[in-house]
C-alpha cells in the first residue's frame, strides 16, 4: 500500500473494514497499438502487454474499493480492423478464457460479459458460458467485460425488447419510463459506473454503456493501457476522490 493512501478517499474506510462498497469503475483500455508502434513491435505485442495490464489492475480492485469493474475489451466498431488484428485479439481473448479461470474463481471474482456474443466463434461462446457458470457464487467482486460490446446495440435492444412487450400486450407504453430501459440493459443489476477512466490521452467515449455513464465521473489518463499500472490507478482513483458528484443539485 502506497504512504498515505489507506487514510485517503482512494482507499475507502467502508472496504478497509471488508464491506463492499458498491464502487463502479469503468476502463476503455486504448492505446495498445501505440505502445506497441513506439516501440517498433508489431499491434499484436500491444495487445500481449495489454494482456498483462488486464491481470494486474484486476488484482487491485479489492485493496481500491473497486466493487464492480468493466473492461471494454472489444468494441462492434473493432470488427473494422485487419482481419489479422482481430483474429490476434480473439486468440489473446480465448487465452485469457482458458487460463485464468481457475485463478478468477479462487479469488472470489464474478466474471460476466456484456455486447453480442453470438457473433464470436462458438468455442469462445461456449468458454465465456463457462467462466460465468464457474463464477456465478463468487462474491467478492464483479468483473464485467464488455466484448463485442455497443452502448447503441444494447439501447437498441432493450428498445426492441419493450416494442415486443407491448406489442404481446404485456406492458402499456405508459409504463416505459427510465427504470424499464435501465432494467432492458444487459445486466440489469449492474449499478451505473461512478468512474470511468480511458487511457492514452484519447477523450472520447467511443460507444461505451452510454445510458449508464449519465452521471459518471471521466478521468483521461495519458498513459497507454499496457503501461497502466498501480499508480496509474491510484491517480486516478486520487482525482475522482477529489470530485464534487452533484448529480443535478446544488451541494453545500
Ligand atoms: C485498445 O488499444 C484495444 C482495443 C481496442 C481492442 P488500440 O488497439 O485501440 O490501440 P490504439 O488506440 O490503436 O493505440
Ligand atoms: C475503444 O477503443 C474500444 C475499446 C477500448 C475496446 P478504440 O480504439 O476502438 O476507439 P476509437 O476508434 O479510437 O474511438
Ligand atoms: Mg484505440
Amino acid at each position: 500500500m502506497p504512504d498515505g493512501a489507506a487514510s485517503s478517499t482512494v482507499i475507502p474506510a467502508a472496504c478497509a473494514a471488508g464491506v463492499r462498497s458498491g464502487r463502479h469503475v469503468a476502463i476503455i483500455m486504448d492505446g495498445n497499438g501505440r505502445w506497441a508502434q513506439r516501440r517498433g513491435l508489431p499491434r499484436l505485442a500491444g495487445h500481449r502487454a495489454g494482456l498483462e495490464a488486464v491481470r494486474r489492475i484486476v488484482e487491485l480492485c479489492p485493496e481500491f474499493g473497486i466493487d464492480t469493474l468493466t473492461l471494454f475489451a472489444f468494441s462492434t466498431e473493432n470488427w473494422r480492423r485487419p482481419p489479422e488484428e482481430v483474429r490476434g485479439l480473439m486468440a489473446l481473448f480465448r487465452r485469457y478464457l482458458r487460463k485464468e479461470a481457475a485463478e478468477l474463481a479462487d479469488k472470489g471474482v464474478r466474471v460476466r460479459f456484456i455486447g453480442d456474443r453470438t457473433q464470436l466463434d462458438i468455442d469462445i461462446q461456449q468458454l465465456m458460458a463457462g467462466l460465468e457458470a464457474r463464477t456465478a457464487d463468487c462474491r467478492r467482486y464483479d468483473l464485467v467485460l464488455a466484448v463485442n460490446y455497443g452502448g447503441r446495440a444494447e439501447i437498441a435492444a432493450a428498445a426492441r425488447r419493450l416494442a415486443r412487450e407491448v406489442a404481446e400486450g404485456l406492458r402499456s407504453p405508459d409504463t416505459i419510463d427510465e427504470a424499464a430501459i435501465s432494467g432492458g440493459m444487459q445486466i440489469a443489476d449492474l449499478p451505473d459506473p461512478d468512474l470511468v477512466i480511458r487511457t492514452s490521452g484519447e477523450q472520447r467515449i467511443s460507444n461505451f454503456l452510454l445510458w449508464q455513464c449519465a452521471y459518471a465521473e471521466f478521468v483521461f489518463a495519458e498513459e497507454c493501457w499496457p503501461d497502466f499500472d498501480r499508480d496509474a490507478l491510484e491517480r486516478a482513483m486520487r482525482a475522482f476522490g477529489a470530485r464534487e458528484r452533484r448529480f443535478g443539485a446544488v451541494v453545500g
